[in-house]
């Protein structure tokens, strides 16, 4: 039965495409798809998150929640440390469901205020955090499954730092929760001989596949979003995509087919579009997930992203007439949760009248439509997710919907999309000019 969350469509597409190489690369498709689900492809131990929504301790979200209540009920503000796998998911999906303005909550969704720290290296980002740290009670969660990802970590020096001063050595413990692997890292061992709360991140799941373990879930539960309801959405998008291998009914062997064939005709970039803003760092996310999943041996489609109508107005003429490279994935919202409709005015000077008692969802669609056609006319093919609703299932559901996407493109490519060893070059010659040992 197919999800009630989103749909697929490549109707958009299908043009730029010759059937025949359609039903050749089909077989290829199948392949992928069997070295997925029986575990027999590159990188195969890092498959934890497949049956992740399945397989994972029954206790563990109610453990999260309380751990979520508990820094809840002695915070204002949590600071979230971690950077790539470890910090663009909770973004994500906390963006994504929160109103665009904290004064526009209403007093059941106060819940403390989500920071981030640790993705970036600016001096004046972490001065400007302590002086907000200085008024606001707070807590530290640190993430880090290596345990010694040298941005986290500084910043958690920093922060851990002013924590202490603040509320003395003693009261800052129970302050910090660090999440990270079971055994290794420095991270590990600092949350042992402290005395932090912790959480793990299992063995076999990678940084940019880990939302849905407690790398994103304490932060998306203190936020104060239904968890559960997530991993529902995961799961149903799991039994989806794993119950049936026919290309007409998989809409991640779908959008897998559709990106790899566009590759192939040269389109090699990946422009991923959403018309409502808060879906910013989804899309970020969806750039990390893919770009260091399927960006090595000299291939993969670039991954880059858009928020329409805003950046029509930049990138518009790009895409419309600009070199024909690029492909786009169009994040289609149908439903807003609210209702703004456009006055009527007896002047009418704006000469707005035409557009009088529409809702700007309704205009927002006009624009996607009016978009998509120029787009395609224009040569940029359209692939589109359908989304009824942004809620907490939905975004489970994307995740995995993605993450299963991802997978299958790497194995297309014939690459381990779980691995990411282009990442240690810069660290390399950033340690030897910072002189570490
Ligand atoms: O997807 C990945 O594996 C990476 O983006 C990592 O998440 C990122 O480098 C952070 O690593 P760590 O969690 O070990 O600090």
């Amino acid at each position: 039965m197919p999800n009630k969350y989103f749909t697929f469509n490549y109707k958009d597409c299908v043009t730029f495409i010759d059937e025949q190489k359609q039903t050749e690369s089909q077989n290829k498709l199948a392949n992928a798809y069997d070295l997925l689900v029986t575990k027999q492809g590159k990188g195969n131990d890092f498959l934890g998150w497949m049956d992740w929504p399945v397989d994972m301790d029954i206790f563990l979200p109610q453990r999260i929640k309380e751990e979520a209540d508990r820094l809840a009920s002695i915070s204002e503000v949590v600071v979230v440390i971690g950077i790539g796998g470890s910090y663009l998911g909770a973004r994500a999906v906390i963006e994504m469901l929160s109103p665009y303005f904290p004064e526009s909550k209403l007093p059941h969704e106060n819940h403390p205020q989500i920071l981030f720290a640790g993705h970036n290296l600016s001096e004046d980002y972490l001065f400007d955090l302590l002086k907000v740290l200085d008024q606001k009670e707070y807590s530290l969660i640190v993430i880090s499954k290596s345990g010694t990802t040298t941005e986290p970590a500084i910043a958690f020096r920093i922060l851990k730092n002013h924590c202490e001063k603040k509320y003395g050595k003693e009261d800052s413990v129970s302050r910090i929760v660090a999440i990270t692997d079971e055994n290794r890292g420095a991270l590990r061992e600092m949350a042992g001989k402290e005395g932090f709360a912790t959480f793990t991140i299992p063995d076999d799941i990678g940084g940019r596949y880990s939302v849905l373990t407690p790398v994103g879930l304490l932060p998306i539960a203190i936020a104060g979003f239904d968890i559960e309801r997530m991993i529902f959405g995961a799961k149903i998008m799991r039994e989806e995509l794993l119950s049936t291998k026919t290309f007409g009914e998989n809409m991640a062997m779908q959008y897998a087919l559709f990106r790899y064939l566009l590759y192939n005709k040269g389109k090699t970039v990946e422009l991923m579009v959403a018309y409502e803003p808060k879906l910013f760092y989804f899309i970020e996310w969806f750039k990390q997930l893919f770009g260091e999943s399927e960006g090595k041996e000299g291939m993969g489609i670039f991954p880059a992203g858009a928020i329409f109508t805003t950046d029509l107005h930049s990138l518009g003429q790009y895409i419309q007439e600009g070199e024909r490279m690029l492909f786009e994935t169009v994040l289609s919202l149908k439903q807003n949760q609210h209702f703004v409709e456009i006055p009527t005015n007896d002047k009418n000077l704006d000469k707005l009248n035409y557009l009088s008692h529409r809702s700007i969802q309704n205009i927002n669609h006009m624009a996607e439509q009016g978009t998509r056609m120029a787009h395609v006319t224009g040569k940029a093919p359209n692939l589109q997710i359908d989304i009824l609703r942004i809620d907490e299932e939905t975004t489970g559901a994307l995740i995995y919907f993605f993450e299963f996407s991802c997978a299958l493109g790497g194995y297309l490519l014939g690459v381990n999309p779980f691995d990411q060893p282009g990442v240690e070059t810069y660290k390399n010659n950033m340690f030897k000019l910072l002189g570490k040992e």
